[in-house]
């Protein structure tokens, strides 16, 4: 089993085609008028681009090996964007910067890995925080899945081509999940399989996981009002086409700090 964030040249390789957000975050940074927070930034997929784009940006994560592919590949930019872009080791629920950013964004679904109350409740308050007189908050999620359609678990989804960072042998990566309709967590499951030239599996199939919390629209909109934001952009697609339906599978939000959060700090479990 690998870690799913263990390896950054891994992440790259596997999310080389996944570039259909970057020209919509890109504009977030080039029309704000201050700093870019992104959270969970990993290996700086958005967070260069938005430095490109003109802004000053702070990208955290959690994963080290993640934020040292980040940091390489800072290294490599023009020495304008090195000088605008800074990476960090933190965690989205609980940080404390030094500095209040126009914009915060957390992109990619990356908000369904907080899939406990508390830990969404951490992280909303802690981003009100961070944000400067008329910051917002800029996030996209996926909608909910049919739930009650189970997989069969030894089919494999979406297969993609991956050529491995290191050894640059061929991989066909696709998918599978288990979605349990109790909890709302789906369980991803990630197939690693080597192939040889002649397309011919080779070697085990190696996997990874994820737990991603689903959110159903109005409880999204709850823990919003709680932690004190209300919506100002509510959309079905990145482009800003058609207002948010629940029926196209993303939902793109821009919020802003509303009347005071309803909930406190929650202590720490542990
Ligand atoms: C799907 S990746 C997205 C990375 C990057 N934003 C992108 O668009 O390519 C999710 C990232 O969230 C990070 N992550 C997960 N939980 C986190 C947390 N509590 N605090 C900070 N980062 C977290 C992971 O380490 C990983 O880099």
């Amino acid at each position: 089993m690998r870690d799913y964030y263990g390896d950054g040249l891994w992440y790259d390789a596997e999310y080389l085609g996944m570039r259909g957000d970057i020209p919509y975050y890109a504009e977030v940074a080039r029309k704000a008028s201050g700093p870019v927070l992104e959270l969970a930034c990993g290996t700086g997929r958005l967070s260069i681009p938005m430095a490109e784009a003109g802004a000053r940006v702070v990208g955290l994560d959690l994963s080290e090996a993640m934020l040292e592919t980040a940091e390489a590949k800072r290294l490599q930019c023009s020495g304008e964007v090195q000088d605008r872009l800074r990476f960090v080791a933190g965690d989205m629920r609980d940080f404390a910067l030094k500095e209040r950013f126009s914009a915060v964004v957390l992109g990619l679904n990356t908000l369904m890995h907080l899939t406990e109350d508390d830990d969404l409740i951490r992280m909303f308050l802690c981003v009100r925080k961070h944000l400067a007189e008329g910051g917002r908050f800029f996030f996209d999620v996926s909608t909910p899945i049919a739930a009650d359609e189970p997989r069969d678990p030894d089919a494999r989804f979406d297969p993609l081509e991956m050529i491995h960072p290191k050894t640059k042998q061929r991989y066909i990566v696709s998918e599978n999940n288990v979605y349990d309709p109790r909890t709302q967590l789906n369980t991803m499951i990630f197939f690693y399989q080597r192939m040889n030239r002649n397309g011919t599996p080779v070697g085990k199939e190696m996997r990874a996981t994820i737990r991603l919390r689903v959110f159903y629209p109005r409880e999204l909109e709850l823990f919003l009002s709680l932690t004190g934001f209300a919506i100002e952009e509510d959309w079905d697609d990145l482009e800003r086409t058609q207002p948010f339906s629940g029926h196209r599978g993303r939902r793109v939000l821009v919020v802003r700090p509303g009347p005071p959060p309803r909930v406190a700090w929650p202590e720490p479990s542990n």
